[in-house]
């Protein structure tokens, strides 16, 4: 019989070990920003935000030092030459791909932006409360300026604009981002312009009542947890700006926000994050820790949540099973509503300043906006005071709407003061996912409908797990829809869905 002896630990083995210390690590991180958002009083700001600088530095250099002995460098020779294959030349190559991206980035650097972006996200809210650009402006300064250097120190081919989308969606390049986007513009600002059905006068107030907040959350919990979310590995709390956080499969965090007056203003957020948290409760325990536990990209991230809060949650076969439910908890006002009326009001399209509030057909639009303008930033063409005029000037011209303060426009948006550039685009990529995504689960389970219209979404998360979740970072994001959908991404999809659905 054989034993195997500690020592004998392989290589592979010890690197996935190291690798799993550093996202423990990370866990610990997030559950502090975590708690920064939902409980954390006020004043505690200033010292969260120097412990989370500390607790970055010591993350980075914990991953750095993953190759102190060159343990990754000669797995990653191993791979260059064939002698690793498969699972493990992912996990290798992956990690190697990080680790070239973090070594590029000095700790001071790392933690100096921490420290200016966790300091910034305090002055943002209070200048959008405010209305004072003027307020924010310096630290959006600093940030862009974090940036630029970010993308110097990084390196990039054609764009600096580059270095920072690759880290959100990687494999993706500012020209590809440009064509993607340009196209469905122009796609997008005709359909709208044209299209008879969106200048329908509609009374949204229909759907407005008094609905307690306690309330709204029993429900909220209720849909989520049909729809897959495990709420005994995860959970539902109060924010202003919703998201979702994965510390492991078995604890994801989803925080929603609420409006007394407007039940469907938490529920389709609500949806939103849970498919985002469906995804990371459906990656793989055992490889938790690794990039084969890990989620794709941004982009495919945002296909989830697109596909359950959209495509699936404002569909009549959902609300056939739903709306039902909504009426036996909210008789008023959605008993004396009919669900013909109630669909045209949760699908309405019409030309709005937020995009976070924005209907499916001009919200890619807000973000294209977002993409053009960050992009410039980056490039140095334009600079941070500039932004407000150059704000309204493109709400303007592709809403034909005039944007009448700063807290409505420029201001709305919580990533430039996160430094979250190169961000944005993945919204606009999830929709084009999704859309492609459902195209080929549609063929793959041919009654889908009338599934989800019983309230029966056990095949739907059946499919994603399979095709999409399981995979971890298996396949880069582009390879994923190609195995999938047969196709590489376009926007020919979604594109066909809103004809469908709007015509
Ligand atoms: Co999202």
């Amino acid at each position: 019989m054989q034993t195997k002896r500690k020592q004998d630990i392989s290589p592979i083995t010890e690197l996935k070990k190291r690798l799993t210390e550093v996202s423990h690590m990370s866990s610990i991180l997030r559950l502090l920003g975590w708690d920064q958002n939902i409980y954390m009083p006020k004043k505690g700001d200033d010292l969260r935000s120097a412990s989370a600088s500390h607790l970055s530095g010591i993350i980075h250099r914990m991953f750095i030092n993953i190759d102190s002995d060159g343990l990754l460098t000669k797995l990653k020779k191993q791979v260059d030459d064939k002698k690793i294959k498969g699972k493990d030349a992912i996990v290798v190559e992956e990690t190697w791909r990080s680790f070239e991206r973090e070594r590029k980035l000095p700790e001071d650097f790392v933690k100096e932006l921490v420290e200016v972006t966790s300091k910034a996200q305090g002055v943002w809210a209070e200048a959008r409360k405010k209305n004072d650009f003027a307020l924010f402006l310096p630290w959006l300064t600093k940030i862009v300026n974090l940036k630029r250097k970010e993308a110097e120190l990084v390196g990039f081919l054609e764009s600096p604009y580059d270095a920072l989308i690759d880290f959100n969606e990687p494999g993706m390049t500012t020209s590809e981002a440009s064509k993607i986007l340009v196209d469905l513009k122009d796609f997008l600002v005709p359909f709208i312009q044209n299209n008879k059905s969106f200048k329908k006068k509609i009374n949204t107030a229909k759907v407005f009542g008094k609905f307690p907040i306690s309330k709204q959350i029993a429900f909220n919990e209720m849909v989520i947890a049909k729809i897959g979310f495990d709420m005994e590995a995860g959970r539902l709390d109060v924010t202003t700006h919703p998201f979702a956080e994965g510390l492991h499969p078995h604890d994801v965090r989803l925080a929603t926000r609420y409006r007394e007056n407007d039940i469907l203003y938490s529920l389709s957020s609500t949806i939103h994050e849970a498919g985002h948290g469906i995804y990371e409760q459906g990656l793989p325990v055992e490889h938790f820790g690794n990039p084969l536990g890990e989620s794709i990209s941004l982009g495919i991230h945002e296909s989830q949540s697109r596909m359950w809060e959209n495509i699936i949650g404002k569909s009549k076969s959902f609300w056939k099973h739903f709306y039902p439910e909504l009426q036996k908890e909210f008789p008023i006002p959605f008993k004396k509503l009919s669900l013909d009326n109630f669909l045209e009001i949760i699908n309405k399209v019409e030309h709005s300043f937020i995009r976070t509030e924005a209907d499916e057909v001009t919200y890619n639009l807000h973000i294209i906006l977002r993409f053009e303008i960050e992009k410039d930033l980056i490039e140095g063409k334009i600079e941070p005071k500039d932004l407000p005029k150059i704000w309204k000037e493109k709400v303007k011209e592709y809403f034909g709407i005039d944007v009448p303060t700063d807290t409505l426009g420029v201001l709305q948006d919580v990533h430039w003061s996160a430094g979250l550039f190169g961000y944005f685009p993945t919204y606009t990529f999830g929709n084009l996912y999704s859309a492609q995504f459902f195209a080929k689960m549609k063929k793959d389970i041919s009654d889908i409908e009338k599934q989800i219209s019983k309230g029966k979404f056990g095949e739907i998360n059946k499919w994603l797990r399979k095709n999409i979740h399981s995979h971890g970072k298996t396949y880069k994001a582009g390879e994923l829809v190609k195995k999938v959908t047969g196709e590489d991404l376009n926007s020919s999809y979604f594109i066909e869905y809103l004809k469908k659905k709007y015509k």
